[in-house]
């Protein structure tokens, strides 16, 4: 009993540790960084071009697939010009390891500029 209590005690004179927020899915770290709007008529014309393009075999807007879902790309990413770009420029080359060990493809025949829009539409997902 009494070895209950002093452990009861030493639990709260703990100091309190600072609480870091739960994310809901955990291999989503944002990047902290002010958000640029998107104009709609661009992230429109991404729709479109994801919707012609392969994407959907490998992602959800919602859920993680194969690919994350574009929603948790949205929210790990601040749209700037510097992702933007890093991110158009990945969709051309493709890669891994920035969401896990999967590989997304290369779409050489993209342009930049159809690239960076898909991006615009993925980003445009930010809750
Ligand atoms: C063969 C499956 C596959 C296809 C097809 C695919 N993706 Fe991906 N995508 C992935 C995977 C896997 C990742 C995670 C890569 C990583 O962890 O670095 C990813 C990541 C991404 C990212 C985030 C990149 C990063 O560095 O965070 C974007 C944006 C993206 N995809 C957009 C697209 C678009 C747009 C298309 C269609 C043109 C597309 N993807 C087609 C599998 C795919």
């Amino acid at each position: 009993m009494i070895v209950a209590i002093i452990f009861m005690f030493g639990c709260n004179t703990k100091p309190e540790q600072p609480k870091i927020p739960k994310k809901k899915v955990d291999y989503i770290r944002p990047i902290p960084g002010k958000s640029d709007t998107i104009p709609v008529t661009m992230a429109q014309r991404g729709e479109v071009l994801i919707a012609y393009s392969d994407c959907y075999t490998c992602h959800k807007n919602d859920q993680k697939s194969i690919g994350p879902a574009f929603q948790d790309i949205a929210k790990r990413y601040p749209v700037n010009k510097a992702y933007v770009d890093m991110l158009a420029q990945k969709v051309i080359s493709g890669g891994s390891g920035i969401w896990g060990s999967p590989i997304m493809v290369a779409h050489p025949n993209l342009s930049m500029e159809d690239a960076r829009m898909m991006v615009l539409y993925v980003l445009s997902m930010k809750e």
